[in-house]
């Protein structure tokens, strides 16, 4: 469905992604997990062709018209209702006024959000905001779903059953998604979840493995690799590593 291959990216002369590779699989969910300014966002915009890498290949199998985009900000218009929200993108996709505002009211329900049709942005919560944003994006029934933090702003509670609704549909319609978070709890709520770091390592190339450890990065990043690492690896062996026992 979408294959990245050894994509590098800096903005001016600050290396961003070096050979950043992943692979969704049709109807797979992946993960993309990372600390905040490891590059994922700048990931998807390139996926997105928003962003023109130095190096590497996206190859988009369904084309960009297949893909939809939930970003942590709806991209709602404030002077626009729940339903003409969601119509607005069908309208663009060459459906009729009245058919495209029929589609649209079928997928507020299907959203839970029967009765808040002809309410405004503004009169809405958080979470019904975003679930106007998810309806707007499967209204146009895409293949590919990329979604960066796309619940971060959202309470423990309402980003929960946001999840499940979401994930719910994702399954019955078999799409391919490509979940971008910080967040591990979230990224483990894929059905087949992938998850892999991404570290953002701003030590400039070409690197010597001597200066690079004088790098004021070097310490903290070291630290970080090794407790995550250690985490993972502690639980496997942490029983199977007993202390040494100083014989009188
Ligand atoms: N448009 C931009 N211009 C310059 N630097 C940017 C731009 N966007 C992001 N960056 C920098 O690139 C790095 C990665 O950012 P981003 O992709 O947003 O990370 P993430 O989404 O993982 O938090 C950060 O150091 C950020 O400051
Ligand atoms: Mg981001």
């Amino acid at each position: 469905m979408l294959r990245v291959s050894k994509v590098t990216l800096s903005y001016g002369a600050e290396p961003v992604l070096e050979g950043a590779s992943l692979k969704v699989e049709t109807g797979q969910f992946t993960s993309l997990v990372g600390p905040s300014g490891s590059g994922k966002s700048s990931l998807l915009r390139v996926v997105m062709g928003l962003q023109r890498p130095k190096a590497g290949l996206i190859d988009l199998a369904a084309g960009l018209g297949q893909v939809g985009i939930l970003f942590q900000d709806d991209a709602l218009l404030p002077w626009r209702t729940a339903r003409e929200n969601v119509a607005l993108g069908l309208r663009a996709r060459g459906a009729s006024k009245p058919e495209a505002g029929r589609e649209a009211v079928s997928w507020l329900w299907r959203m839970g959000l029967a009765g808040f049709e002809e309410r405004y942005p503004r009169e809405l919560s958080g979470g019904q905001r975003k679930r106007v944003a998810i309806a707007q994006v499967l209204a146009l029934r895409p293949s590919l779903l990329l979604m960066d933090e796309p619940f971060a702003s959202l309470d423990a509670i309402v980003r929960h059953r946001l999840t499940q609704d979401l994930l719910r549909w994702v399954e019955h319609e078999k799409l391919s998604v490509l979940l971008v978070t910080h967040d591990l709890e979230e990224a483990s709520q894929g059905p087949r979840a992938s998850v892999r770091e991404c570290y953002h390592v701003p030590i400039p190339r070409p690197r010597d493995l001597v200066q690079a450890r004088a790098h004021p990065a070097f310490g903290p990043l070291l630290g970080r690799l090794w407790q995550d690492l250690s985490e993972e690896v502690g639980e496997l062996h942490a029983a199977t590593i007993q202390p040494l026992r100083r014989e009188a």
